[in-house]
C-alpha cells in the first residue's frame, strides 16, 4: 500500500495578537509577498524528498497564524504548488467542487480562517480554488467575551461569517470554541453552544483556555489580574458541552473534537494515528514516522534563507521509548483510544532496544500503573482497545502523565 502522508502549511501572520495565543505568528503583514515566495520555493524543493519516500498526498491543512490575512490568490498559488507537484493517493481523487460535495470529499483540503476576513467575495474565491473545509475560529459568540480575548470580530460577524462559507459552497465548516476562563459563566457556555448547534457546522474543536508562556493572559496570571477557573468549573463546563452536543446528535472523537457522523477531520486524525506529515514555513513540524523536524522560527531568516534556496531546521530520531510514549499520548486522546496489540508490539520493541536493567523496571511500573487505572475504572478495555471513558476526558492530561514510560528523550 502506498503510505499516505498530510501536508502542513504555517501561515504565521495574525493583524493582531489574541491575549491566550502562543503560536508563532507576527504582525509585519508588510511580509505577506516575500513570505508566499519563500513559502512556494519551500514547497518545490522538499517535493524531491516527499516523492523519493513513496508518499502520496492525504490531506492539505493551512493554519497560522492567520491564513486569511493572505489573498485569495496567494492561498490559491499555495495549494497549487503542492497540487501541482506532489503525488495525491489515486483513492484522494477530489470530486469536482459543487454543492453535493461528498463526506469524503477527497483529498480533504482545509484552511484557517478567521471570521473578520470572510466576505462572500473570498469566501467564493476559496471555494473556487479547491478548499473543501473550514476551520472558522469563533471562540465566542459573547462580544465582551471577545473583546476581553483581543479579538477583532463580533459575535454578529462570525455568524456572517458562517452564512458566507455557506453560500459560497462549503459543506463541511468547523467552528472554535473555548471555555473554562474566569469570567464566563455556564450559562453563557449554554448560550454558545445552542448558538454554535443553530448554525449547524459538521465540526466543532472546543478548547479549555490554556495559559501559555509569553501570551498577555500568562502575564496577568502571574501579576494576579488574572484568576483561572477552577478544574470542578471547567469540567462542568465540559460535561455540558459533551452533552449537549451529544443530544444535538454530534459524536465526539477525540478530547476536544465532535462532529456530525462521517465529519472527522481526517488531518489531525492522522496526527493521532502516527500517519507522516510534512510540515511547511516558519515553526512547522514534520514526521515521517521515524524522525521528527521542526522548522525555524522567525519570518525574516525564513524569507531570507529560502531567498537562497536554504532551510533552517532542526531534527530529532524518535527513540523506541519516545514513541512508545508518543503512542500513549496521542491514541488516549481519541475515543477510539489505544489499541492493545499495537501497545504489545511498541512494549517488546522497546524491552528489546536497549538494558533491561533500565527497561524492564519501566515497563513493569507502566503495566502496574495501567492495572491500576483499569481497576479505578479511570480507564476502560474492550477486547481491541484501552480507552479513556468519555465522562473521564477531561481528566485525559493527568491520566496520560500516570502512563508516560519516563520521561520523553
Ligand atoms: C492557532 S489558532 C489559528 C486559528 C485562527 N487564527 C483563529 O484565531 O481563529 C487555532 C485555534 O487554537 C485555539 N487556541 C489557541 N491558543 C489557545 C489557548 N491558549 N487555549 C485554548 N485554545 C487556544 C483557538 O481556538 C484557535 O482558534
Ligand atoms: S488565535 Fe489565531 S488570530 Fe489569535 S493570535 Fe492565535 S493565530 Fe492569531
Amino acid at each position: 500500500m502506498v503510505p499516505v502522508a498530510g501536508i502542513y502549511i504555517h501561515i504565521p501572520f495574525c493583524s493582531q495578537f489574541c491575549n491566550y495565543c502562543d503560536f508563532y505568528s507576527t504582525t509585519m503583514l508588510g511580509k505577506r509577498d516575500g513570505f508566499t515566495e519563500a513559502l512556494v520555493a519551500e514547497i518545490v524543493v522538499r517535493s524531491v524528498s516527499f516523492i523519493q519516500k513513496g508518499f502520496k498526498v492525504g490531506t492539505v491543512y493551512i493554519g497560522g497564524g492567520t491564513p486569511s490575512v493572505l489573498s485569495a490568490g496567494q492561498l490559491g498559488r499555495i495549494l497549487e504548488s503542492v497540487l501541482s507537484r506532489y503525488p495525491v493517493s489515486v483513492s484522494e481523487v477530489a470530486p469536482p467542487a459543487s454543492d453535493s460535495v461528498s463526506l469524503m470529499a477527497s483529498p480533504e483540503i482545509t484552511v484557517e480562517l478567521n471570521p473578520d476576513d470572510v466576505s462572500l467575495g473570498y469566501a467564493r474565491d476559496l471555494f473556487s480554488l479547491g478548499f473543501n473545509r473550514v476551520s472558522l475560529g469563533v471562540q465566542s459568540f459573547n462580544d465582551a467575551h471577545l473583546s476581553w480575548m483581543n479579538r477583532r470580530h463580533n459575535s454578529a460577524k462570525a455568524l456572517e461569517a458562517f452564512g458566507n462559507l455557506r453560500k459560497a459552497g462549503f459543506r463541511n465548516i468547523s467552528i472554535d470554541l473555548i471555555f473554562g476562563f474566569e469570567s464566563l459563566s455556564t450559562e453563557e457556555w449554554r448560550r454558545n453552544i445552542e448558538l454554535a448547534i443553530e448554525l449547524s457546522p459538521e465540526h466543532l474543536s472546543c478548547y479549555q483556555l490554556g495559559i501559555e508562556k509569553g501570551t498577555k493572559l500568562y502575564r496577568s496570571y502571574m501579576d494576579g489580574s488574572y484568576d483561572p477557573m477552577p478544574d470542578e468549573g471547567s469540567n462542568s463546563q465540559y460535561a455540558l458541552l459533551q452533552e449537549l452536543l451529544s443530544q444535538a446528535g454530534y459524536v465526539q472523537y477525540e478530547v476536544s473534537s465532535f462532529c456530525k457522523p462521517g465529519f472527522e477531520s481526517r488531518h489531525n486524525s492522522s496526527y493521532w494515528d502516527f500517519t507522516p506529515y510534512f510540515g511547511f514555513g516558519p515553526s512547522a513540524h514534520t514526521f515521517d514516522g521515524v524522525c521528527r523536524e521542526w522548522n525555524d522560527k522567525g519570518i525574516n531568516k525564513y524569507i531570507l534563507g529560502w531567498g537562497q534556496g536554504i532551510r533552517g531546521f532542526k531534527s530529532e530520531l524518535l527513540s523506541l521509548r519516545d514513541h512508545l510514549n508518543e503512542f500513549i499520548m496521542l491514541s488516549l486522546r481519541t475515543v477510539k483510544g489505544m489499541e492493545t496489540l499495537e501497545l504489545s508490539r511498541l512494549l517488546d520493541n522497546y524491552a528489546g532496544s536497549s538494558d533491561s536493567a533500565q527497561t524492564t523496571p519501566q515497563i513493569a511500573e507502566f503495566k502496574t500503573n495501567l492495572h491500576t487505572l483499569l481497576e479505578q475504572r479511570h480507564l476502560h478495555q474492550t477486547p481491541t482497545h484501552i480507552q479513556i471513558p468519555p465522562h473521564n476526558l477531561f481528566l485525559s492530561d493527568t491520566l496520560i502523565r500516570t502512563l508516560i514510560v519516563a520521561s520523553l528523550g
